[in-house]
Protein backbone atom coordinates (compact mmCIF):
# COMPACT_ATOMS: atom_id res chain seq x y z
CA UNK A 1 0.00 0.00 0.00
CA UNK A 2 0.60 3.60 -0.43
CA UNK A 3 3.29 3.75 -3.36
CA UNK A 4 4.89 6.54 -4.32
CA UNK A 5 5.16 5.86 -8.10
CA UNK A 6 3.07 4.02 -10.53
CA UNK A 7 3.92 3.12 -13.49
CA UNK A 8 0.73 2.16 -15.97
CA UNK A 9 1.46 -0.08 -18.39
CA UNK A 10 -1.53 -1.11 -21.10
CA UNK A 11 -1.25 -4.63 -22.75
CA UNK A 12 -2.52 -6.07 -25.86
CA UNK A 13 -1.14 -9.74 -26.86
CA UNK A 14 2.33 -8.78 -25.36
CA UNK A 15 3.09 -11.92 -23.18
CA UNK A 16 6.93 -12.60 -24.30
CA UNK A 17 7.30 -8.99 -23.04
CA UNK A 18 6.38 -8.25 -19.83
CA UNK A 19 8.90 -10.52 -17.83
CA UNK A 20 11.85 -8.81 -19.13
CA UNK A 21 9.85 -5.55 -19.02
CA UNK A 22 9.22 -5.65 -14.82
CA UNK A 23 12.59 -6.90 -14.45
CA UNK A 24 14.18 -4.18 -16.13
CA UNK A 25 12.11 -1.38 -14.57
CA UNK A 26 13.37 -2.95 -10.71
CA UNK A 27 16.52 -3.34 -11.58
CA UNK A 28 16.29 0.97 -12.06
CA UNK A 29 13.36 1.73 -9.88
CA UNK A 30 14.04 -0.90 -6.85
CA UNK A 31 15.22 2.07 -5.05
CA UNK A 32 11.93 3.99 -5.13
CA UNK A 33 8.73 2.90 -3.69
CA UNK A 34 6.72 2.10 -6.90
CA UNK A 35 4.32 -0.48 -8.40
CA UNK A 36 3.55 -1.57 -12.12
CA UNK A 37 -0.33 -1.52 -13.18
CA UNK A 38 -0.74 -3.49 -16.28
CA UNK A 39 -4.31 -2.66 -17.71
CA UNK A 40 -4.85 -5.86 -20.34
CA UNK A 41 -7.40 -5.88 -22.95
CA UNK A 42 -8.15 -9.42 -22.22
CA UNK A 43 -4.83 -10.78 -24.37
CA UNK A 44 -5.15 -13.89 -25.81
CA UNK A 45 -1.87 -15.15 -25.46
CA UNK A 46 -1.59 -15.39 -21.55
CA UNK A 47 -0.40 -11.89 -20.91
CA UNK A 48 -2.24 -11.46 -17.58
CA UNK A 49 -1.01 -15.18 -16.66
CA UNK A 50 2.08 -14.07 -17.07
CA UNK A 51 1.85 -10.95 -15.42
CA UNK A 52 -0.06 -12.98 -11.99
CA UNK A 53 3.24 -15.04 -12.09
CA UNK A 54 5.43 -12.20 -11.67
CA UNK A 55 3.36 -10.51 -8.43
CA UNK A 56 5.29 -12.30 -5.72
CA UNK A 57 8.76 -11.35 -6.75
CA UNK A 58 7.43 -7.76 -7.84
CA UNK A 59 4.91 -5.25 -7.34
CA UNK A 60 2.80 -5.62 -10.29
CA UNK A 61 -0.71 -5.85 -10.57
CA UNK A 62 -2.73 -6.72 -13.71
CA UNK A 63 -6.58 -5.04 -14.46
CA UNK A 64 -8.33 -7.20 -17.35
CA UNK A 65 -10.85 -5.44 -18.82
CA UNK A 66 -13.41 -8.01 -21.06
CA UNK A 67 -15.86 -5.19 -22.27
CA UNK A 68 -13.17 -2.54 -24.03
CA UNK A 69 -10.30 -2.11 -26.38
CA UNK A 70 -7.94 0.51 -26.98
CA UNK A 71 -4.45 1.99 -25.68
CA UNK A 72 -5.23 5.53 -24.01
CA UNK A 73 -8.68 4.31 -22.78
CA UNK A 74 -6.94 1.45 -21.37
CA UNK A 75 -4.20 3.92 -19.35
CA UNK A 76 -7.22 6.07 -18.21
CA UNK A 77 -8.92 2.81 -16.45
CA UNK A 78 -5.52 2.11 -14.80
CA UNK A 79 -5.76 5.67 -13.11
CA UNK A 80 -8.41 4.43 -10.11
CA UNK A 81 -5.62 1.29 -9.43
CA UNK A 82 -2.26 3.71 -9.24
CA UNK A 83 -1.50 4.72 -5.77
CA UNK A 84 0.84 7.03 -6.49
CA UNK A 85 1.37 10.39 -6.46
CA UNK A 86 4.06 10.29 -9.44
CA UNK A 87 2.53 8.11 -12.39
CA UNK A 88 4.49 6.74 -15.38
CA UNK A 89 2.70 5.88 -18.55
CA UNK A 90 4.67 3.14 -20.92
CA UNK A 91 4.38 0.75 -23.59
CA UNK A 92 4.77 -2.64 -22.94
CA UNK A 93 6.95 -4.00 -26.06
CA UNK A 94 10.44 -2.70 -24.77
CA UNK A 95 10.05 0.41 -27.22
CA UNK A 96 10.38 2.48 -24.39
CA UNK A 97 13.50 1.61 -22.49
CA UNK A 98 12.41 1.18 -18.70
CA UNK A 99 15.79 2.58 -18.07
CA UNK A 100 14.30 5.99 -19.45
CA UNK A 101 12.08 5.98 -16.76
CA UNK A 102 14.35 7.16 -13.72
CA UNK A 103 15.09 10.16 -15.55
CA UNK A 104 11.29 11.16 -15.93
CA UNK A 105 10.69 10.30 -12.61
CA UNK A 106 14.15 12.55 -11.95
CA UNK A 107 12.77 14.83 -13.86
CA UNK A 108 8.96 15.15 -11.90
CA UNK A 109 10.98 15.25 -8.54
CA UNK A 110 13.01 18.42 -9.46
CA UNK A 111 10.26 20.60 -10.00
CA UNK A 112 8.21 19.23 -13.21
CA UNK A 113 4.88 18.70 -13.43
CA UNK A 114 4.98 16.42 -16.87
CA UNK A 115 7.98 15.16 -18.30
CA UNK A 116 7.91 13.32 -21.71
CA UNK A 117 10.57 11.09 -22.87
CA UNK A 118 10.92 12.68 -26.59
CA UNK A 119 13.03 11.41 -29.75
CA UNK A 120 12.39 14.89 -31.13
CA UNK A 121 15.01 16.96 -28.68
CA UNK A 122 18.54 16.67 -28.30
CA UNK A 123 19.70 12.98 -27.65
CA UNK A 124 16.52 11.48 -28.55
CA UNK A 125 15.47 9.43 -32.33
CA UNK A 126 14.18 6.17 -33.72
CA UNK A 127 16.66 2.75 -33.58
CA UNK A 128 15.67 2.12 -36.98
CA UNK A 129 13.92 4.72 -38.76
CA UNK A 130 11.07 3.69 -40.97
CA UNK A 131 10.61 6.41 -43.74
CA UNK A 132 6.95 6.57 -43.34
CA UNK A 133 6.26 5.80 -40.09
CA UNK A 134 8.79 9.28 -39.30
CA UNK A 135 7.03 11.51 -41.61
CA UNK A 136 3.47 10.09 -40.33
CA UNK A 137 4.56 11.06 -36.91
CA UNK A 138 5.66 14.49 -37.98
CA UNK A 139 3.20 15.33 -40.26
CA UNK A 140 0.57 14.08 -36.84
CA UNK A 141 3.02 16.54 -34.63
CA UNK A 142 2.42 19.50 -36.55
CA UNK A 143 -1.52 19.15 -36.94
CA UNK A 144 -1.93 18.81 -33.03
CA UNK A 145 1.09 21.68 -33.19
CA UNK A 146 -1.51 23.53 -35.24
CA UNK A 147 -4.99 23.05 -33.90
CA UNK A 148 -3.94 22.35 -30.50
CA UNK A 149 -1.60 25.20 -28.90
CA UNK A 150 -0.75 23.96 -25.34
CA UNK A 151 0.77 20.52 -26.74
CA UNK A 152 3.22 23.18 -28.45
CA UNK A 153 5.12 22.92 -24.97
CA UNK A 154 6.77 19.41 -25.85
CA UNK A 155 8.39 18.41 -29.45
CA UNK A 156 7.58 14.69 -29.36
CA UNK A 157 3.21 14.97 -28.17
CA UNK A 158 3.05 11.49 -29.92
CA UNK A 159 5.11 10.28 -26.87
CA UNK A 160 3.50 7.78 -25.17
CA UNK A 161 6.04 7.47 -22.60
CA UNK A 162 6.14 10.11 -20.06
CA UNK A 163 5.37 10.71 -16.20
CA UNK A 164 3.29 13.80 -14.22
CA UNK A 165 1.71 14.55 -10.74
CA UNK A 166 -1.44 12.74 -9.91
CA UNK A 167 -2.46 16.19 -8.87
CA UNK A 168 -2.86 17.65 -12.75
CA UNK A 169 -5.44 15.71 -13.34
CA UNK A 170 -7.41 15.65 -10.20
CA UNK A 171 -10.94 16.31 -11.30
CA UNK A 172 -10.24 16.96 -15.52
CA UNK A 173 -12.85 14.42 -16.87
CA UNK A 174 -10.80 12.49 -19.53
CA UNK A 175 -12.45 10.62 -22.31
CA UNK A 176 -9.33 9.95 -25.16
CA UNK A 177 -9.90 7.77 -28.13
CA UNK A 178 -7.13 5.59 -30.02
CA UNK A 179 -3.40 5.80 -29.29
CA UNK A 180 -2.51 9.20 -28.19
CA UNK A 181 -3.17 9.22 -24.36
CA UNK A 182 -0.08 11.90 -23.59
CA UNK A 183 -2.08 14.30 -26.11
CA UNK A 184 -5.23 14.14 -24.14
CA UNK A 185 -3.66 14.33 -20.90
CA UNK A 186 -1.17 17.20 -21.86
CA UNK A 187 -3.86 19.46 -23.36
CA UNK A 188 -6.70 18.46 -20.65
CA UNK A 189 -5.00 18.13 -17.37
CA UNK A 190 -3.60 20.85 -15.31
CA UNK A 191 0.49 21.22 -15.63
CA UNK A 192 2.43 24.70 -15.92
CA UNK A 193 6.33 23.01 -15.75
CA UNK A 194 6.52 20.43 -18.63
CA UNK A 195 9.70 19.42 -19.46
CA UNK A 196 11.25 16.38 -21.92
CA UNK A 197 13.98 13.95 -21.58
CA UNK A 198 15.63 12.51 -25.06
CA UNK A 199 14.66 8.89 -25.55
CA UNK A 200 15.84 6.30 -28.56
CA UNK A 201 12.50 4.57 -29.66
CA UNK A 202 13.79 1.12 -29.85
CA UNK A 203 12.50 -1.37 -33.04
CA UNK A 204 9.85 -3.92 -31.66
CA UNK A 205 11.87 -7.15 -31.42
CA UNK A 206 8.64 -8.99 -29.86
CA UNK A 207 5.01 -9.46 -30.41
CA UNK A 208 3.65 -7.14 -33.11
CA UNK A 209 2.52 -3.32 -33.64
CA UNK A 210 -1.60 -2.61 -33.09
CA UNK A 211 -1.05 0.64 -35.00
CA UNK A 212 -2.93 0.67 -38.16
CA UNK A 213 -4.69 2.89 -40.63
CA UNK A 214 -7.74 3.03 -38.30
CA UNK A 215 -5.87 4.51 -35.73
CA UNK A 216 -4.82 7.34 -38.30
CA UNK A 217 -8.75 8.28 -38.59
CA UNK A 218 -9.32 8.00 -34.69
CA UNK A 219 -6.34 10.43 -34.44
CA UNK A 220 -7.68 13.13 -36.24
CA UNK A 221 -11.23 12.31 -34.25
CA UNK A 222 -9.62 13.08 -31.03
CA UNK A 223 -8.08 15.95 -32.17
CA UNK A 224 -11.14 17.22 -33.26
CA UNK A 225 -12.68 16.12 -29.53
CA UNK A 226 -9.95 17.85 -27.75
CA UNK A 227 -10.33 21.10 -29.47
CA UNK A 228 -14.14 21.23 -28.07
CA UNK A 229 -13.43 20.17 -24.86
CA UNK A 230 -10.26 22.35 -24.68
CA UNK A 231 -12.14 25.55 -25.86
CA UNK A 232 -10.20 25.80 -29.21
CA UNK A 233 -13.02 25.06 -31.06
CA UNK A 234 -15.07 28.01 -29.19
CA UNK A 235 -12.29 30.21 -29.50
CA UNK A 236 -12.53 29.71 -33.49
CA UNK A 237 -15.76 30.82 -33.23
CA UNK A 238 -15.52 33.37 -31.52
CA UNK A 239 -12.53 34.51 -34.23
CA UNK A 240 -15.39 33.79 -37.02
CA UNK A 241 -17.81 36.62 -34.64
CA UNK A 242 -14.90 38.72 -34.42
CA UNK A 243 -14.72 38.60 -38.54
CA UNK A 244 -18.68 38.97 -38.95
CA UNK A 245 -17.82 42.31 -36.95
CA UNK A 246 -15.41 43.32 -39.02
CA UNK A 247 -17.96 43.07 -42.66
CA UNK A 248 -20.35 45.52 -40.72
CA UNK A 249 -17.67 47.84 -39.79
CA UNK A 250 -16.28 47.77 -43.46
CA UNK A 251 -19.31 48.23 -44.79
CA UNK A 252 -21.18 50.75 -43.13
CA UNK A 253 -17.80 52.90 -43.21
CA UNK A 254 -17.61 52.46 -46.97
CA UNK A 255 -20.98 53.63 -47.28
CA UNK A 256 -20.76 56.44 -44.67
CA UNK A 257 -17.04 57.65 -46.24
CA UNK A 258 -18.47 57.48 -49.70
CA UNK A 259 -22.50 58.85 -49.44
CA UNK A 260 -21.46 61.78 -46.77
CA UNK A 261 -17.88 61.68 -46.64
CA UNK A 262 -17.60 62.87 -50.47
CA UNK A 263 -14.97 60.19 -50.66
CA UNK A 264 -14.12 58.14 -53.94
CA UNK A 265 -15.26 54.43 -53.37
CA UNK A 266 -11.60 52.95 -53.69
CA UNK A 267 -10.68 55.62 -51.12
CA UNK A 268 -12.92 55.10 -48.96
CA UNK A 269 -12.87 51.07 -49.27
CA UNK A 270 -9.13 50.97 -48.81
CA UNK A 271 -10.27 53.49 -45.57
CA UNK A 272 -12.31 51.02 -44.35
CA UNK A 273 -10.71 47.95 -45.19
CA UNK A 274 -7.81 48.99 -42.40
CA UNK A 275 -10.04 50.27 -40.02
CA UNK A 276 -12.00 46.73 -39.66
CA UNK A 277 -8.55 45.04 -39.40
CA UNK A 278 -7.66 47.04 -36.57
CA UNK A 279 -11.16 46.67 -34.73
CA UNK A 280 -10.86 43.11 -35.42
CA UNK A 281 -7.62 42.84 -33.94
CA UNK A 282 -8.63 44.40 -30.77
CA UNK A 283 -12.01 42.60 -30.34
CA UNK A 284 -9.63 39.64 -31.15
CA UNK A 285 -7.17 40.38 -28.60
CA UNK A 286 -9.36 41.47 -25.38
CA UNK A 287 -11.99 38.46 -26.52
CA UNK A 288 -10.79 35.62 -28.91
CA UNK A 289 -7.09 35.24 -27.26
CA UNK A 290 -7.76 36.82 -24.28
CA UNK A 291 -5.80 34.35 -22.25
CA UNK A 292 -2.66 34.42 -25.13
CA UNK A 293 -2.28 38.12 -24.68
CA UNK A 294 0.95 39.77 -22.97
CA UNK A 295 0.27 42.90 -21.09
CA UNK A 296 2.03 46.18 -22.34
CA UNK A 297 1.31 49.34 -25.13
CA UNK A 298 4.84 47.99 -27.43
CA UNK A 299 3.60 44.54 -27.31
CA UNK A 300 -0.16 45.02 -28.10
CA UNK A 301 1.23 47.05 -30.65
CA UNK A 302 3.64 44.43 -32.47
CA UNK A 303 0.70 42.49 -32.39
CA UNK A 304 -0.72 44.52 -34.64
CA UNK A 305 1.64 44.58 -37.00
CA UNK A 306 1.70 40.81 -37.31
CA UNK A 307 -2.50 40.93 -37.10
CA UNK A 308 -2.06 43.39 -40.36
CA UNK A 309 0.38 41.02 -42.56
CA UNK A 310 -1.67 38.46 -42.27
CA UNK A 311 -4.52 39.87 -43.12
CA UNK A 312 -3.00 41.23 -46.29
CA UNK A 313 -1.74 37.82 -47.16
CA UNK A 314 -5.70 36.60 -46.44
CA UNK A 315 -6.81 39.21 -48.47
CA UNK A 316 -4.33 37.94 -51.68
CA UNK A 317 -5.43 34.26 -50.46
CA UNK A 318 -9.43 35.55 -50.75
CA UNK A 319 -8.62 36.92 -54.04
CA UNK A 320 -6.50 34.59 -55.56
CA UNK A 321 -9.17 31.82 -54.85
CA UNK A 322 -11.75 34.05 -56.48
CA UNK A 323 -9.73 34.48 -59.26
CA UNK A 324 -8.65 30.77 -59.80
CA UNK A 325 -11.73 29.65 -59.55
CA UNK A 326 -13.40 31.68 -61.92
CA UNK A 327 -11.32 31.25 -64.68
CA UNK A 328 -10.19 27.49 -64.27
CA UNK A 329 -13.63 26.38 -63.09
CA UNK A 330 -16.22 28.84 -64.79
CA UNK A 331 -17.75 29.39 -60.84
CA UNK A 332 -19.83 32.23 -60.38
CA UNK A 333 -17.47 34.85 -59.16
CA UNK A 334 -20.26 35.47 -56.07
CA UNK A 335 -19.87 31.08 -54.79
CA UNK A 336 -16.15 31.45 -55.62
CA UNK A 337 -15.87 34.21 -53.29
CA UNK A 338 -17.17 31.65 -50.58
CA UNK A 339 -14.87 29.56 -50.88
CA UNK A 340 -12.47 32.56 -50.94
CA UNK A 341 -13.47 33.37 -47.67
CA UNK A 342 -13.21 30.00 -45.85
CA UNK A 343 -9.27 29.94 -46.86
CA UNK A 344 -8.68 33.13 -45.45
CA UNK A 345 -10.37 33.05 -42.44
CA UNK A 346 -9.11 29.57 -41.88
CA UNK A 347 -5.09 30.98 -42.52
CA UNK A 348 -5.60 34.05 -40.49
CA UNK A 349 -7.24 32.49 -37.19
CA UNK A 350 -4.03 29.42 -38.01
CA UNK A 351 -1.24 32.38 -38.83
CA UNK A 352 -2.24 34.05 -36.01
CA UNK A 353 -2.93 31.49 -33.23
CA UNK A 354 0.68 30.35 -34.41
CA UNK A 355 2.65 33.71 -34.86
CA UNK A 356 0.40 36.62 -33.28
CA UNK A 357 -0.70 35.19 -29.87
CA UNK A 358 1.81 32.33 -29.77
N1 LIG B 1 -4.77 -2.47 -23.13
C1 LIG B 1 -4.46 -2.23 -24.41
N2 LIG B 1 -5.47 -2.19 -25.33
N3 LIG B 1 -3.19 -2.03 -24.77
C2 LIG B 1 -2.92 -1.80 -26.07
C3 LIG B 1 -3.90 -1.75 -27.07
C4 LIG B 1 -5.25 -1.97 -26.66
O1 LIG B 1 -6.18 -1.95 -27.45
N4 LIG B 1 -3.29 -1.50 -28.26
C5 LIG B 1 -1.98 -1.40 -27.99
N5 LIG B 1 -1.75 -1.58 -26.68
C6 LIG B 1 -0.47 -1.58 -25.98
C7 LIG B 1 0.53 -2.53 -26.58
O2 LIG B 1 0.43 -3.81 -26.03
C8 LIG B 1 1.84 -1.83 -26.22
O3 LIG B 1 2.23 -2.11 -24.92
C9 LIG B 1 1.48 -0.37 -26.31
O4 LIG B 1 0.08 -0.30 -26.11
C10 LIG B 1 1.87 0.25 -27.65
O5 LIG B 1 1.25 -0.44 -28.70
P1 LIG B 1 1.99 -0.67 -30.10
O6 LIG B 1 1.02 -1.33 -31.00
O7 LIG B 1 3.32 -1.31 -29.87
O8 LIG B 1 2.17 0.82 -30.53
P2 LIG B 1 3.24 1.47 -31.48
O9 LIG B 1 4.59 0.94 -31.23
O10 LIG B 1 2.75 1.46 -32.85
O11 LIG B 1 3.07 2.98 -30.97
C11 LIG B 1 3.75 3.44 -29.89
O12 LIG B 1 4.59 4.44 -30.34
C12 LIG B 1 4.04 5.67 -30.49
C13 LIG B 1 5.09 6.66 -30.92
O13 LIG B 1 5.23 6.66 -32.29
C14 LIG B 1 2.85 3.85 -28.73
O14 LIG B 1 3.68 4.04 -27.62
C15 LIG B 1 2.32 5.13 -28.80
O15 LIG B 1 1.81 5.47 -27.50
C16 LIG B 1 3.42 6.06 -29.19
O16 LIG B 1 2.81 7.26 -29.32
MN1 LIG C 1 5.23 -0.57 -30.03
Amino acid sequence: MNKDISIIVPTYNEADAVTPLVERLHKVLSSHSYEIVFVDDDSRDGTADRIRALADRYPVKVFVRKDKRGLATAVVDGLPYAEGRIIGVMDADLQHPPEIMPDLIKAIEDGADFAVASRYVKGGGWREKDFLRGVISKGATFICHLFLPSSRRVNDPMSGFYAFRKEGIAGVELRPRGYKILLEMLVMGHFSKVTEVPFIFESRRLGQSKLNARQQTEYLKHIFSLMRRSGELLRFIKFCLVGGSGVVVNEGLLWLLTEFGGLYYLVSSAISIETSIITNYTLNDFFTFSDRRKGGLLNFLKRLGKFNLISMVGLALNWGVLAFLTSTFDMHYLVANLFGIAVAILWNYLANLWWTWK
